[in-house]
């Protein structure tokens, strides 16, 4: 497995402890989220959510035989192991999927196919360019400055004729029938914490323009594709219901680890209220009379083979 600065994926090591959880100290404060054994279960449920979403696919793009990945802010790598795996039976015949990650908090036993590196993604890649058949972002919104220059990254990386697929939740909640309150604590959360993260410079939104984007940077066959997440079993369709119940257990896994350090650090909020804030939004989160729902977000686009 290769692996820089002589840390070893899989231990603990570069972290310093805040408000009782533990945040990565490579690029000390560059990323919000803790990175703790929390914070990796929270990860690799919303892996099996995102995956359920998909209708049990980790990417859509067609691949070659020996095909070539990389994750991009891989995380606890569970995605990156899970395609490994799906895509190469035969451990004498694969192709390779690279992680990276500014942390090292992917488990040390890992197929021959996948390696993950410590790199910030904003920075230059150790990685070649035109190199890579599919190239997949999940769960990066908070993290990144500057989504344009990270796209045109993601071009210069992909193989002619290759992908780029990118899926992202939306951290705002909506109802259809008004049963979601104008003042409800769901929607305090939410302000308080865009607000936060827009003035910390890395914004948790969803930005409308990312297919004219895409296609600005040169990108062809861009879609994209919003799938409606309940945030817990409100709804009487069962294939909802159970993205509900999904959604439910990492959602209130979430609240606590995505508001700590942006509501003390940059709202200057103690934390002791962001945790009262926390445990209301937490328990409307279970309130099966609120039919609220955030969106889920799926972009596809192709790098032209000419
Ligand atoms: C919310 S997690 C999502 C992880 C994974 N993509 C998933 O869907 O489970 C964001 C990950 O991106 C990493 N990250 C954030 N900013 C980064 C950067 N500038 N360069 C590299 N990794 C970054 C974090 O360390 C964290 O592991």
């Amino acid at each position: 497995m290769s692996h820089q600065n002589g840390t070893t994926p899989g231990s603990a090591v570069g972290s310093y402890m805040e408000n009782g959880r533990s945040y990565g100290s490579y690029r000390r404060g560059r990323y919000m989220f803790p990175i703790d054994e929390e914070e990796k279960d929270r990860l690799d449920m919303f892996h099996k959510l995102l995956t359920l979403a998909r209708n049990n696919r980790y990417w859509d793009a067609p691949l070659p035989e020996r095909a070539r990945v990389l994750d991009l802010g891989t995380g606890t790598g569970i995605w990156a192991i899970d395609v490994s795996d799906r895509l190469w039976k035969d451990p004498s015949n694969h192709g390779l999927v690279h992680g990276l990650d500014l942390s090292f908090i992917q488990p040390p036993d890992v197929p021959s196919s996948v390696s993950f590196m410590q790199a910030d993604i904003e920075e230059p890649w150790p990685v070649h360019e035109m190199d890579y058949d599919l190239i997949h972002i999940q769960m990066l919104l908070g993290s990144i400055r500057d989504w344009t220059g990270l796209y045109r990254k993601c071009y210069r990386h992909i193989r002619p004729g290759g992908f780029l697929e990118h899926v992202e939740v939306e951290w705002k909640f909506q109802s259809d029938d008004n049963t979601l309150a104008a003042d409800s604590p769901l929607i305090t959360w939410s302000d308080s914490l865009h607000r936060a993260m827009r003035t910390a410079g890395v914004p948790l939104d969803v930005n409308e323009r990312t297919k004219s984007e895409l296609r600005t940077i040169g990108f062809t066959d861009v879609t994209e594709t919003v799938i409606q997440l309940p945030i817990n079993p409100w709804t009487r369709d069962r294939r909802q219901s159970e993205l509900g119940r999904w959604f439910n257990l990492s959602l209130t896994h979430s609240i606590d680890a995505l508001s700590l350090a942006p509501l003390t650090r940059v709202e200057h909020w103690p934390a002791d209220k962001v945790l009262t804030l926390s445990a209301d939004v937490k328990r409307h989160l279970c309130d099966l009379n609120t039919h609220a729902y955030c969106k889920l977000y799926i972009w596809t686009a192709r790098k032209p083979s000419q």
